[in-house]
């Protein structure tokens, strides 16, 4: 019986692949359908009305999207844009910060749909075609000012919004833009130089 491969145990383990996938399958299916249902609309119906174009870093993206779906989930998981990060997924850190029309927004408390005809940029969008870091990004390099740098992004794209209007900010007045996003290595005061170096960077871009 030693190194022979046993008929039944060859189509046993064929059975238990194909439980698997099936298994895969029908709880697809089910959650498709439950989430469809759960909205009072046919799971046809709803597939219509969930297919949307969305404006993401200068490229319009056909997606698949619920009803009840927030940016931060499509962005990351529909568009592969996981420069966004969920920290809290309840507006109170500040990690998945996106600009919507070029305002600051947590996209975690944003539904999807409601961007359609919008500008979304994410971290990803804001280096320049040639590769030219922007400003902020490239303050961030030189002043190396975060540890774990999961809230980065975050940070660096509320940073891109405020100077679009403040590029002559006070410290002060650059920390209190900045209070809707937290740190959990606390890395503050290194956070506000790349930031006052983000200001310099951007009024020399601004001239040059
Ligand atoms: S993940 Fe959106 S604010 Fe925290
Ligand atoms: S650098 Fe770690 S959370 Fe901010």
């Amino acid at each position: 019986m030693t190194g022979e491969k046993s008929p039944t145990a060859v189509s046993r383990r064929t059975f238990i692949k194909g439980v698997i996938a099936g298994g895969a399958a029908v709880a697809s299916a089910n959650y498709l359908f439950r989430a469809s249902t759960l909205l009072g609309q046919s799971p046809v119906a709803a597939l219509g009305e969930r297919l949307i174009a969305i404006t993401v870093n200068g490229q319009q993206r056909r997606v698949d999207v619920m009803k009840q779906e927030t940016l931060a989930w499509t962005l990351r998981y529909k568009l592969g844009l996981t420069g966004t990060k969920l920290g809290c997924d309840r507006a109170e850190c500040g990690s998945c910060t996106v600009l919507v029309d070029d305002v600051p927004h947590y996209s975690c408390s944003v539904l999807t749909h409601t961007v359609r005809g919008r500008k979304v940029l994410t971290i990803e969008g804001l280096a320049s075609s040639d590769g030219k870091l922007h400003a902020v990004q490239r303050a961030v390099v030189d002043e190396q000012g975060f540890q774990c740098a999961f809230c980065m992004s975050g940070f660096i794209m509320s940073a891109v919004g405020f100077l679009k209007h403040h590029q002559n900010p006070t410290r002060a007045e650059f920390a209190h833009a900045l209070s809707g996003n937290l740190c959990r290595c606390c890395d503050y005061n290194k956070i506000l130089n790349s930031m006052m170096r983000a200001a310099e960077y951007t009024r020399k871009d601004a001239h040059a």
